[in-house]
């Protein structure tokens, strides 16, 4: 699919059909994330995916309710980020930001992520909104990660309404 069309389709889905999300999409999914850049190419990202019935059940309970209502039916990808290693200078020396660049990283590869979901025919919910501690027991993520957003996916139902967005002349200065 042509690209501004991929992103003028995508939208935030809170309403999803009965449906597989098969673990070869995942995995080309993730193929694609694996291509935004990073920090000094540090890749720091990492994924956990919950694509059988009892993961599934496992996270979507762990949601506050308003999300989990969100997310029926979906599957979930939760992301996170190894600390300390985006946005360093040289070793030990970290630039001012620490690790908000890691932060960036990640947000740049779930964009990749949410636009090729789309482009495979599926549509996410990136929630930040999420329980932390059970999420990450329940992967056993290190504590090394920063976890960020838990992203349902699945097969959308309905056409939400594209939510407004800021004019160019707010976000943009050109001098
Ligand atoms: C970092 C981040 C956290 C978000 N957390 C939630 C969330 O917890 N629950 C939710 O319903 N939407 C969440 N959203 C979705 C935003 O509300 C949505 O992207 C925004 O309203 C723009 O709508 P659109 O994605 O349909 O273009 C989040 C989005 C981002 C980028």
């Amino acid at each position: 699919m042509e690209f501004s069309k991929l992103v003028e389709l995508r939208r935030s889905i809170r309403k999803y059909a009965k449906a597989d999300v098969k673990k070869q999409d995942i995995q080309e999914i993730l193929d694609c994330v694996r291509l935004a850049p990073s920090w000094k190419n540090s890749q720091t990202g990492r994924y956990y995916a919950a694509l059988s019935e009892e993961a599934i059940q496992k996270v979507y309970e762990s949601l506050p309710a308003f999300n989990r209502n969100s997310s029926e039916n979906a599957a979930y990808i939760v992301s996170s980020f190894i600390k300390g290693i985006s946005g360093t200078l040289k070793p030990g020396e970290m630039s001012q930001e620490g690790d908000l660049w890691g932060a960036y990283d990640l947000g740049l590869a779930n964009a990749y992520l949410i636009l090729k979901a789309r482009e495979l025919g599926y549509d996410t919910l990136i929630m930040g909104i999420r329980d932390e501690k059970a999420i990450r027991e329940y992967f056993d993520i290190p504590e090394d990660e920063i976890l960020l957003p838990v992203i349902a996916i699945g097969k959308g139902e309905g056409e939400p309404r594209a939510n407004k967005r800021k004019e160019l002349d707010e976000i943009l200065k050109i001098l």
